[in-house]
């Protein structure tokens, strides 16, 4: 799996530019699957035919960027935030857009950090003028965080883990339950645009007309120096959402995820994020109602250059799928409590 986050890591696609990271998923899971297909905002889905309701497995395969608004006449480019993406992270960090064209961010003069806002920031390709500038980057061209993925001590160190890690998750389900029957169809969705507004997940939902939805991204740790309150850690197992600020997960789906973790020794944890939200906000509201449930990876410095996740929650998440997909959802919910 180290082999194969590395790659889904380091492929540049930021939202709504998500053809490389797209093809590549399409190249990892086509084998493992009974078609592939994608539709008009880029969603790529991977389908393993079987009986209708379906089960949606969702993991968004846009990552942070910014967009270029304005070059100078002596070739600095000014950036705007394409999802949410600090400003103070950035001096010092090199961007790469999708023609290979790399730059690095720095600020003008400021007395405090605070001050230090997108209109102070810029990015210098190390071009002489605007015009040696335009033969590279178009106002409106897009870029990613530049960062080599690393392991060590067991976890992983790359920009784009959120999310990812989601889609190594769903791709290495997917190899695990290759030629094994299932009572369902599952169709594995790799999102588009989750990060500017949970847009790719929204349409897709309502094409697919899911029976059960189930979300696979990163949640906060709070397991670091002096961190905001929260009750999740790495390394203690993936993390079974309460609720986000987009969703208030499906009690029986989340009941039949902890059963599920339960009956095989999975370790797991109970999520709740006061801020942020994923896909399963998108697929929970599509037409009327979807029972929707969501498992995240632990993840330290989120939307950061150099996100943070342990091989053990990642292995957990696959493990804890792998299981659910094998289960009749429709029996498995109607035998669900209230
Ligand atoms: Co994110
Ligand atoms: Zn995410």
């Amino acid at each position: 799996m180290e082999a194969l986050m590395k790659r889904l890591c380091e492929t540049y696609g930021p939202s709504g530019e998500e053809m490389e990271i797209r093809a590549l998923i399409e190249e990892e899971i086509k084998d493992s699957v009974d078609r592939t297909f994608t539709d008009n905002l880029g969603n790529l889905f991977a389908v393993r035919e079987g009986p209708a309701p379906a089960l949606l497995l969702s993991a968004h395969m846009d990552e942070i960027g910014v967009i270029v608004t304005h070059i100078d006449e002596q070739g600095f480019v000014r950036i705007a935030p394409v999802g949410g993406v600090a400003p103070h992270l950035l001096p010092g960090q090199r961007l790469r857009f999708k023609s290979g064209a790399v730059g690095t961010v720095y600020h003008e003069k400021i007395k405090e950090l605070r001050e230090l806002d997108w209109t102070r920031i810029y990015l210098d390709l190390g071009a002489k003028n605007a015009a040696e500038v335009k033969k590279q980057v178009q106002i409106g061209d897009m870029a990613c965080l530049e960062q080599p993925f690393v392991a060590l001590n067991g976890r992983y160190l790359a920009k784009a883990l959120d999310d990812r890690a989601g889609c190594a998750v769903l791709i290495e389900t997917a190899r695990r339950l290759a030629g094994v029957p299932l009572p369902q169809a599952v169709c594995f969705l790799f999102s588009v645009q989750e990060e500017v507004g949970l847009r790719g997940a929204t349409t897709a939902a309502y094409s697919i007309q899911p029976g059960y939805g189930l979300a696979v991204d990163v949640t906060r740790a709070g397991d670091t120096p002096k961190a905001p309150l929260m009750e999740v850690s790495l390394g203690k197992g993936p993390a079974i959402k309460v609720k986000d600020n987009s969703v208030i997960c499906s009690p029986k789906v989340r009941r039949l995820m902890m059963e599920a973790a339960a009956q095989h020794q999975i370790p797991y944890q109970l999520e709740v994020l006061e801020r942020g939200g994923t896909d399963a906000g998108a697929i929970h509201l599509s037409r009327g109602g979807v029972p929707t449930g969501a498992l995240s990876i632990p993840c330290r410095y989120i939307h950061t250059p150099s996100e943070m996740v342990d091989q053990a929650d990642l292995d957990g998440a696959v493990q804890l799928l792998d299981i659910l997909c094998r289960l009749n959802w429709s029996e498995e919910i109607a035998a669900q409590a209230i």
